[in-house]
């Protein structure tokens, strides 16, 4: 075959990076009819515990009711519509009160009281319970999904529970929180973290601990895609200089605990499981060229509970690596609104991000077909 038959693929046009309309619509398919990572179970480990996301503009509740069960809803009160919860965390003393009538509600979403509403003549309480979002966890990750009537998320996991299940991630621990506010589209972001193309020139620390050629993708999935990668030389770990703090997640075959798994699940969570702790990235689009960009290292408590354990290690590293990443993505940002960008070709090395632009352009198609 020669050169010319193979076909190049290509970037997707400007307009998906830069127009508002665009975005507004992708927020509405990727975001609010797919279910998204929220969070981690261990951040509400008692019933009344809860956090606050914002979505497409929505505020979410994400609680945990008094059987256990985590649960979401709507920040938005049945009276007259307030948003009740203003603290971006935090714990509810058994009920959910909005703050402008007293209207209370238990951490199920059922209302409990309503006051002087018994004088509205057919009055019922059991017609206001909190809009329910669809709430569901896989190993310990918290998802959420807008939709009226969402497929179930086993459907939209498909593989990666069996796939992922050595790591036991719900056994895991959060130790550190970052987040960054990154000027750029949340797709380029998707893009970035696909391709280590840019590794030699962008991560001088991270390309003496990885071999930027060296990953072992998996066919890209119509819901996520991904790849693991091996280490170089002695290194063992993704840390400032490649040593190994902790031991082992325990679980891990001889196979697994020699490489770090990277996988992009859509359309917003980006997990990196490593020998010895889990990095978690979750997406928080603003605005079509604005992303809040949420980073979490969870360990394993036994290791966390020792006297001489170390994390700076690996948070350093990442935390260096993030930069790097989200600097490039600000000035991917900047160039692909310019007047004189076209879209370019993909090298064969850059399959998994087509297969993202792909999915892009496939679920638009879909919605403009219904
Ligand atoms: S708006 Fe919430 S109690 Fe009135
Ligand atoms: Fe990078």
């Amino acid at each position: 075959m020669s050169a010319q038959a193979i076909s190049v693929t290509r970037t997707l046009p400007q307009r998906y990076y830069t127009d508002p309309e665009v975005f507004r619509e992708e927020m509405e398919r990727f975001y609010c009819q797919t279910w998204i990572c929220a969070g981690r179970a261990d951040q509400i480990p008692h019933p009344g515990d809860y956090f606050l996301r914002e979505v497409s503009g929505e505020s979410i509740i994400v609680t945990r009711d008094q059987s256990g069960k985590i649960g979401a809803f709507y920040n938005v009160c049945r009276h007259r519509g307030t948003r009740m919860c203003s603290q971006p965390q935090g714990s509810f003393a058994g009920r959910i009160q909005c703050p402008y009538h007293g209207w209370t509600y238990g951490l199920d979403g059922r209302l409990i009281g309503a006051p002087h509403m018994e004088e509205a003549g057919s009055f019922c309480r059991d017609e206001y319970p909190l809009n329910r979002v669809a709430a569901g966890v896989w190993d310990g990750n918290i998802f959420i999904n807008l939709a009226a009537r969402p497929e179930p998320l086993e459907k939209q996991l498909a593989e990666l529970p069996e796939k992922f299940a050595a790591w036991r991630m719900q056994d895991l621990r959060l130790h550190k929180r970052l987040v960054y506010d990154v000027k750029a589209n949340w797709k380029l972001i998707i893009l970035n973290y696909n391709e280590c193309l840019h590794c030699p020139v962008l991560h001088p620390t991270l390309n003496r601990l990885t071999n930027y050629l060296g990953a072992d993708n998996e066919t890209p999935q119509p819901t996520y895609v991904g790849g693991a990668m091996g280490f170089k030389g002695d290194a063992e770990t993704m840390s400032i200089d490649g040593k190994r703090r902790r031991d082992y997640l325990p679980g891990l075959n001889e196979d697994e605990r020699h490489k770090v798994c990277y996988y992009a699940i859509y359309p917003n969570f980006l997990l990196s499981l490593h020998p010895d702790y889990m990095m978690a990235h979750t997406l928080w689009p603003k605005a079509v060229n604005h992303t809040q960009v949420i980073c979490e290292w969870h360990f394993h408590p036994q290791q966390m509970a020792k006297p001489d354990f170390q994390a700076n290690d690996a948070i350093d590293f990442w935390d260096l690596t993030n930069r790097e990443d989200w600097g490039i993505s600000e000035l991917s940002q900047l160039g692909i609104s310019s007047r004189a960008y076209k879209p370019g070709p993909y090298s064969t090395r850059e399959q998994l991000l087509h297969a993202f632009d792909e999915v892009v352009l496939a679920r638009e198609r879909e919605a403009k077909r219904t």
